[in-house]
């Protein structure tokens, strides 16, 4: 079994990666001392593949827990389920000493997350993620929150979760396309901060593609150590964390402007991090070689890379990219890339450029080379 630790002073908590962790979920929830009573927050999909084994843990383990299910998908991170969740939470008389447990992706961890942050002013829960975007990126940190129609994320709180069980054998009954777009985050690790974690992936990949349990273990483990550290370093974002969105200002936009319906979170993510690599090489002089071995490896896990916008839709992708909680005094700030391994957050990128390259997808060879800006911050 693999250990990271967050070091986060009295909110520290251990991430475990492993199989067959899932059995063990309520011995390790009473390591932590929780109260008898809890709830266990799960979706439409992931409740009747796992559900079963981890209430039967905690059951073992002495605790009460009731089943808490929301609809599968994006849609369940809104206000609406939020006020449900709180309203089953009232009803089974959950106390202040009772723990909630998230087991899903990235939706379930969010939306649970946000419950335990704020009933009763805040309950203790533990992350079973059971998606490759959820092990590698969203259980860890304490983002937690819901969509508003306005746009996604834009209600939440930094919430740590006391424990985060990555059981890669839940992996195994994930849609492919789900595991792939999980990659994306993956590989963006590898570009923000690890060049080795990034070459590695590329002699690995068809290894990475068939779950190979040695090579996951390492890939997640690997993971959740870099986002653990930069999470200890700023843990409520107010500088380098923000390392972690890049490629996000142009995937969340287009997972808005197509109403989350069309692209998968990672697929959205792949586009953005080929937009930001392009726009990283006209701004910062990111080599052309990095950029390509970047859309290579994107291509290899078989994600999208490019986008052909309309006017229509890139006038809308700009409105949502204004909505975005990283525009700062309605600047668009960007995470940019000066080679692989090494980026800088805060970038300014000029409207032009940025329709410039929107236009121009695969083209960047194409688009007219801008004057290097003076960056705004370094990491
Ligand atoms: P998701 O939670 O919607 O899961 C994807 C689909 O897979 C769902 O239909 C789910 O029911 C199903 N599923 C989950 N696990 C399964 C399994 N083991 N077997 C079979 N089906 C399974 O999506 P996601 O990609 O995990 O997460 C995306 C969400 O995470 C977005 O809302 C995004 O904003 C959020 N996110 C948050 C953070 C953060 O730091 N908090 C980071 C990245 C993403
Ligand atoms: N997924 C981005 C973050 O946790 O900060």
């Amino acid at each position: 079994m693999r250990q990271v630790h967050v070091a986060l002073g009295s909110r520290s908590y251990d991430i475990l990666v492993s199989r067959w962790l899932l059995p063990e979920l309520g011995s390790h929830c009473r390591r932590l001392g929780f109260g008898r009573r809890c709830a266990l927050l799960t979706d439409s999909r992931v409740g009747p593949l796992h559900g079963r084994v981890a209430l039967r843990s905690l059951r073992q383990a002495g605790f009460d827990p009731v089943l808490v299910s929301v609809p599968a998908g994006e849609r369940a991170k809104s206000i609406r389920h939020l006020a449900d969740c709180y309203d089953q939470l009232a009803v089974h008389r959950l106390e202040r000493k009772s723990f909630l447990v998230a087991l899903g992706g990235g939706v379930v961890g969010d939306l649970a997350g946000f419950v335990a942050a704020s009933y009763l002013r805040g309950i203790p829960f533990v992350q079973v993620p059971t998606t490759l975007v959820a092990q590698v990126d969203s259980s860890v940190g304490g983002k937690t929150g819901v969509n508003l129609a306005a746009g996604k994320n834009l209600v939440g709180a930094f919430w740590q979760p006391r424990l985060v069980l990555c059981d890669l054998e839940t992996l195994k009954t994930l849609p492919d396309r789900e595991y792939r777009s999980g990659l994306a985050e993956v590989i963006k690790y590898g570009i923000i901060c690890d060049p080795t974690l990034f070459r590695r992936i590329e002699q690995r990949m068809p290894a990475i593609l068939q779950m190979d349990s040695l090579e996951l273990a390492w890939v997640v483990a690997r993971c959740c150590t870099i986002k653990a550290e930069i999470v200890s370093q700023d843990e409520t974002e107010s500088g380098l964390r923000a390392i972690l969105n890049f490629g996000h200002t142009v995937g969340h936009a287009l997972e808005a402007i197509t109403r989350y319906g069309r692209y998968l979170h990672g697929e959205a993510i792949a586009i953005g991090q080929m937009i930001a690599a392009r726009i990283s090489q006209q701004l910062l002089g990111l080599p052309p070689a990095d950029v390509e071995r970047m859309e290579r490896l994107f291509k290899s896990a078989n994600l999208p890379v490019t986008i052909q916008f309309s006017k229509d839709q890139l006038q809308r992708l700009c409105a949502a990219m204004k909505l975005d909680k990283k525009v700062a005094g309605g600047q668009i700030q960007f995470v940019l890339a000066e080679r692989l391994g090494r980026v800088r957050f805060g970038q300014s990128v000029p409207w032009s450029l940025l329709i410039t390259i929107l236009n121009a997808p695969s083209g960047l060879r194409d688009a007219p080379r801008c004057r290097r800006v003076a960056p705004t911050c370094l990491r």
